[in-house]
């Protein structure tokens, strides 16, 4: 399978606002859009994605998960880029349109396919003049995925950066691309100098996220993670985590925590991320001022892998979903 994100299906689905009205989600085999070069998304980064998955369960059937959030999250991140918000029942439209479009090129478990809503400001406008674009694009497309890190499940090493923030206080719970091109200069670095496989920004020595993901700690009972207070992602799967480990028996504290405080508790920890992408993926080990830290036994953490298997096996339908995520 190809890298993550780098293999489209066929199909995709658009739908525009214009003149105060939304056109129907309408199918359309993938292809380039045109835009003139005033287009306002080019010049102020009036856009907003999410993430979400669709699985083919053994007996056939397609099933998304939680599908409603994320259409509530892209609604939330449209009105604070001042978009046009579409309406939840057109998202919703447009996304079983373009997974229905392409049931075909979904893979078989583990495998999924991901899908990718987009809305983008289209108002011909360079004006920036205290308003955002009247005009809207939004699309669907859909990429076939397997793992987000490359070489399946195994420890990941993150780099600690206590100077660069991944977005402002309030503006980092929004699902916008200028969030993630802010983080990249950070994670490219990383990957260069310390072979990292993520940063998890600290801003002034407090804990946030990764670039791509939430982070969260398992320390005896205690499943621990920053709590939401606008500067991270509210994720999905980062709630369905904590929905999880408190139904099995951990204690939950969403928090504010220091990076000493973290480095004191690695030795005795496992630590992971969560994510759409990542799903819940293993953390090894992290490098700060240079120092490496081993996460635990800087192995898999087997009772990370416990909560891992409680989340996909209700997303692949391999366990009852008593909390009514899968449609
Ligand atoms: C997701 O997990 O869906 C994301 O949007 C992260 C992205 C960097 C792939």
């Amino acid at each position: 399978m190809a890298e993550f994100g780098q293999a489209f299906t066929s199909q995709m689905v658009v739908s525009s606002f214009e003149n105060d009205q939304w056109s129907t989600a309408d199918v359309k085999p993938i292809g380039p859009f045109s835009f003139h070069p005033a287009t306002h998304v080019l010049h102020y980064s009036s856009t907003c994605f999410e993430g979400l998955k669709a699985y083919r369960w053994v007996d056939g059937s397609i099933h998304l998960f939680r599908h409603h959030d994320n259409i509530s999250r892209l609604r939330a991140s449209a009105a604070s880029l001042c978009l046009p918000v579409p309406p939840a029942e057109l998202i919703e439209e447009a996304i079983i349109n373009a997974v229905k479009a392409v049931t075909d090129e979904i893979p078989d478990l583990p495998g999924a396919l991901y899908i990718r809503p987009t809305l983008i400001g289209t108002e011909l406008n360079i004006g920036a003049a205290g308003r955002g674009s009247k005009n809207a694009l939004l699309y669907v497309i859909t990429s076939p995925v397997g793992d987000y890190f490359s070489g399946g499940v195994r420890p990941l090493k993150l780099l600690i950066d206590d100077e660069n923030m991944r977005s402002t206080p309030k503006f980092g719970q929004v699902k916008t691309g200028g969030n993630y091109a802010a983080s990249l200069g950070s994670v490219t670095s990383a990957r260069a100098e310390y072979q990292a496989d993520q940063v998890l920004f600290c801003p002034g020595g407090q804990v946030q996220e990764t670039g791509a993901a939430n982070f969260m700690i398992l320390r005896g009972n205690d499943l621990i993670t920053k709590k939401l207070d606008g500067s991270i992602l509210p994720g999905i799967t980062r709630n369905s985590i904590l929905k999880l480990g408190a139904d099995m028996g951990y204690q939950v504290h969403e928090i504010d925590f220091t990076v000493d405080e973290l480095l004191n508790w690695l030795p005795d920890s496992e630590a992971f991320l969560s994510g759409t992408a990542a799903v819940l993926s293993p953390v090894g080990s992290v490098v700060y001022q240079g120092v490496g830290h081993t996460v635990g036994n800087g192995e898999v953490g087997e009772r990370s892998m416990q909560l891992k298997q409680a989340l996909t096996s209700i997303q692949h339908g391999k366990q009852e979903d008593r909390w009514h995520w899968t449609s």
